[in-house]
């Protein structure tokens, strides 16, 4: 049975202040359900606070993102043994957004998956396509090959803690959500190609999220499909929705 999971990706939003402020409007109503994981992930400037103030709740924290080097000269990036230190239990790799607008490919993804295991962090790898890629008819394909490349060299037994975060790009900060059948569909060929590069029983471990758009009103009908197993939850994650999301 894989256990649903809701995080929040917060994007460049809340400064150490305000993430105080959301983090003790969630901590009551995201409480007591047990059957859900539920993830944090605040920018780096707030990650210790973060971990410090749900200490002893359901609460579990995540980076946005982090660097393939352990330490060294390179100016403004954060190391893998930083993020797991601070408390994080997750770190998101590989968001279109930072494919789109920060040069990461599946290759950087790739060494980042590894280097999180190492450092037993939970990777959350987010793949998906652009619009124009879908109306191309290569979203499978795509999706496919994002997922190949980003777990190259990652054995079963660390892949099995890994996360899929399937997220058109069409559909992300648009409003602009995929049907369930639409996510349904990619999230199960997903399913299919880790059941290739894998087995059965490890692609049937591995959780799958929807992302784009999730919402208080959409996300029980997506996290009702079968291989989709909860959301990465971006502008619904900064208000007292996501607790609805969490509790849908
Ligand atoms: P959105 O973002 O929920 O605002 O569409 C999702 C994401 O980018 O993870």
């Amino acid at each position: 049975m894989r256990k649903t999971i809701v995080a929040g990706n917060w994007k460049m939003n809340k400064t150490p202040k305000e993430a105080l402020e959301l983090i003790e409007t969630l901590k009551p109503l995201v409480a007591g359900r047990d059957d859900v994981e539920v993830v944090f992930c605040p920018p780096f400037i707030d990650l210790m606070l973060a971990v410090e103030a749900t200490k002893g709740t359901n609460i579990k924290i995540g980076a946005q993102n982090m660097y393939f080097e352990e330490s060294g000269a390179y100016t403004g990036e954060v190391a893998p043994n930083m993020v797991k230190e601070a408390g994080c239990e997750y770190v998101i790799l590989g968001h279109s957004e930072r494919r789109a607008y920060f040069g990461e490919t599946d290759e950087t993804v790739n060494k980042k998956v590894l280097k999180a295991f190492e450092h037993e962090l939970k990777p959350i790898i987010c793949v998906g396509e652009t619009l124009e890629q879908r109306e191309q008819g290569i979203t499978e394909d795509l999706v496919r090959m994002q997922t190949k490349i980003a777990l190259k060299d990652v054995p079963a037994e660390q892949a099995v803690l890994a996360v899929i975060a399937y997220e058109p790009v069409w559909a992300i900060g648009t409003g602009k959500t995929a049907t369930s059948v639409q996510a349904e569909e990619v999230c199960a060929a997903i399913r299919k190609v880790l059941c290739e590069i894998y087995d059965e029983e490890t692609a049937s471990k591995i959780r799958i999220q929807y992302g784009g758009s999730v919402n208080a009103g959409n996300a029980a009908e997506l996290f009702a499909m079968p291989n989709i197993d909860g959301g990465l939850v971006g502008g619904a994650s900064l208000k007292a929705d996501f607790a609805k999301i969490v509790n849908f």
